[in-house]
């Protein structure tokens, strides 16, 4: 298994049925019921073709009487409390928030959520806390010369979740620039929204791969703003200003990482 993959599988509890969303090959609930971790699996796919590769999969894995495969959009197709853990991974942040915001009477009746998003990780982080999850877990994974955040989430206790909260990824976005908690342990004044980027544990854990995430993401910051920069479209100004404070927000936080 592919190193991004591998870090769900050491996040997975042990002797909980499965679902991973977006499954593809099926390579990671192979690994989980193959290896024991896992009773149980789900596999489910948006389209045919993934899903009948994930069936090949598991027919030569000689493992169909314990994975299913399913097709269909997120984690509609699974009945509420069927799953314990929910995997959903190798998709954009914010389609992983939207997978979650039309399935989340799914996603509350799970134990543990494990998501890796290739991007976006900030509006996923923030939707997840918005959405009355903790994230227990967060982690920066290297595979073929990228950074990946690994996240795991729980819901939250019944007496703290507010099952009314169901703001959008969009939304939260625009809501996200109040500053950070003091208890993330960011320097004062750090805006929430680059604090989730950056991620509150990779952050207070000193997570070795997290200075080379964030150069990736200040080139990248860069090079949108220089695109921008050329451009006399009427959106142009406030997307300049949206790339600048970005990049300035990432710098500051970077010149405050322990040398
Ligand atoms: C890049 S693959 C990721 C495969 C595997 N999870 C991994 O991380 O290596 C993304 C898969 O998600 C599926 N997908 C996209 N949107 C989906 C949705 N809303 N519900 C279920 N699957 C979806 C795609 O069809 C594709 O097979």
């Amino acid at each position: 298994m592919s190193p991004r993959l591998r870090a769900l599988a050491e996040r997975l509890p042990a002797g909980r049925v499965l679902a991973d969303v977006g499954t593809d090959h099926a390579y990671l609930p192979i690994y989980a019921v193959g290896e024991g971790i896992a009773p149980r699996a789900i596999a489910t796919d948006l389209r045919p073709g993934p899903a009948a590769a994930a069936r090949e999969q598991v027919q030569l894995a000689g493992l169909s009487g314990r994975i299913e495969v399913r097709v269909g959009d997120g984690l509609e197709v699974l009945r509420p409390g069927e799953a314990e853990v929910a995997a959903v991974a190798g998709l954009g942040g914010t389609t992983i928030a939207g997978i979650l915001a039309r399935g989340m009477d799914r996603a509350r009746a799970c134990e543990r959520l494990l998501l890796q998003p290739m991007n976006a990780a900030g509006a996923l982080r923030g939707y997840l806390l918005e959405a009355g999850f903790a994230l227990v877990d967060d982690v920066l994974v290297e595979e073929g010369g990228r950074i990946y955040p690994v996240l795991a989430a729980e819901p939250r206790t019944a007496a703290t979740a507010d099952p009314s909260v169901q703001s959008t990824p969009a939304a939260f976005l625009q809501a996200a620039t109040r500053p950070a908690p003091a208890g993330w342990g960011f320097p004062p004044g750090t805006p929430r929204d680059l604090a989730l980027e950056v991620g509150p544990l990779p952050w207070s854990r000193r997570d070795p791969l997290l200075l080379s995430y964030w150069e990736a993401e200040v080139a990248e910051c860069r090079r949108l703003l220089g695109s921008v920069a050329k451009s006399s479209a009427p959106a142009a100004a406030a997307r300049r200003a949206w790339f600048q404070r970005r990049l300035e927000g990432l710098e500051a936080m970077r010149r405050c990482w322990p040398r």
